[in-house]
């Protein structure tokens, strides 16, 4: 299965988004997690143009069968000088990406003025249902967890990384109170063999949990350990939001869609503190009871969103 023919991704909290992004024929709007382009398609759908971001280059699919302008880096977009080469380009384009890198490709998308900026972050329902991905305890297959398919993947911590350092990184990235246990567990399997694949690894991890009544599978925080920081998740959060408030015009939005604790206090605190942004949510919004029966994903969904000062203060 591919990126194409994958079960579609369901937008989460799509009419709040719709209602702080306000969008209409004229403003842009970077969609800076893409996926399979729920978001984007309400944004066009009412009459803005969008510059859509994501990562992960299988979401380019998903963007073409949308109809969009796929910009084509000139040079590799390391390095930030996202050259492109493009044809005319219209109303929705699509750049292959991180969207800490969100002022260059807007600027190299020739974008004079952004009146929103949307983050949804986390992992798409395509990247955790194809099983070669790695992303899923559920799926077994390769332990990888990239979503741009560069860079040290999550075989490669696991079978590397220092019992103190892959403990650490459970606890910070995990919140996971077993940490020690099932960094020791891992060692000690890895010692007798590499561990290669997700379903190893959610193996090792249930082995070494503690027995009794749980919620959710043992490995559910090893897992998003890992994917935080195989993708730097936290930092090109960080970087996303400063690059947002800075490519924001006044008055312009920003929407960002959590999912787990360890970025929504990072959004939270990044509202509260940026000069050049008010809040306007107090309290993150939740999806409704009526969402999260048809799209369970949302039951852990956070929106904040975020206005452009008028008057930016220096920085
Ligand atoms: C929850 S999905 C977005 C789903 C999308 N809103 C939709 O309606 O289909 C998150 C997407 O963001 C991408 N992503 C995550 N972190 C990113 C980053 N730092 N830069 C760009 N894309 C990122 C992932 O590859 C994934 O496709």
């Amino acid at each position: 299965m591919n990126a194409a023919t994958s079960p579609a991704h369901l937008p989460v909290m799509v009419d709040a988004c719709l209602e702080f992004l306000a969008p209409h024929p004229g403003s842009w709007i970077i969609d800076g997690t893409f996926g399979a382009g729920g978001h984007s398609r309400a944004l066009l759908e009412a009459g803005a143009s969008v510059l859509a971001i994501d990562s992960d280059p299988q979401a380019r699919a998903h963007a073409s069968a949308l109809g969009a302008d796929i910009a084509t880096p000139a040079a590799p977009p390391h390095g930030g000088q996202a050259r492109e080469t493009r044809r005319e380009a219209g109303r929705f384009r699509f750049q292959a990406g991180n969207f800490r890198d969100m002022e260059q490709l807007a600027r190299a998308a020739e974008l004079s003025s952004v009146a929103g900026v949307l983050l949804d972050l986390g992992v798409s329902s395509m990247q955790l249902d194809e099983g070669e991905r790695g992303f899923a305890f559920r799926h077994d297959g390769p332990l990888d967890m990239r979503m741009a398919h560069a860079g040290r993947n999550a075989a490669d911590i696991v079978n590397e990384a220092p019992f103190e350092e892959l403990a650490a990184l459970l606890w910070r990235y995990g919140e996971e109170r077993h940490s020690r246990r099932i960094a020791r567990a891992i060692v000690e399997a890895r010692d007798r063999a590499p561990i290669r694949t997700t379903g190893q690894l959610a193996e090792v991890v249930a082995s070494a949990y503690p027995s009794g009544p749980r919620r959710t599978h043992p490995a559910r925080r090893t897992f998003q350990a890992l994917r935080i920081e195989v993708n730097d998740e936290l930092g090109a959060l960080q970087e996303g939001l400063e690059a947002a408030a800075r490519v924001l015009a006044p008055e312009g939005r920003l929407v960002v869609i959590s999912y787990h604790s360890l970025e929504d206090r990072i959004v939270k605190r990044f509202f509260k503190d940026s000069p050049r942004l008010t809040a306007l949510t107090r309290k993150p919004l939740e999806a409704s009871e009526a969402e999260i029966r048809a799209n369970p994903r949302a039951r852990a969904a956070k929106l904040r969103a975020a206005e452009r000062s008028q008057e930016p203060s220096p920085a």
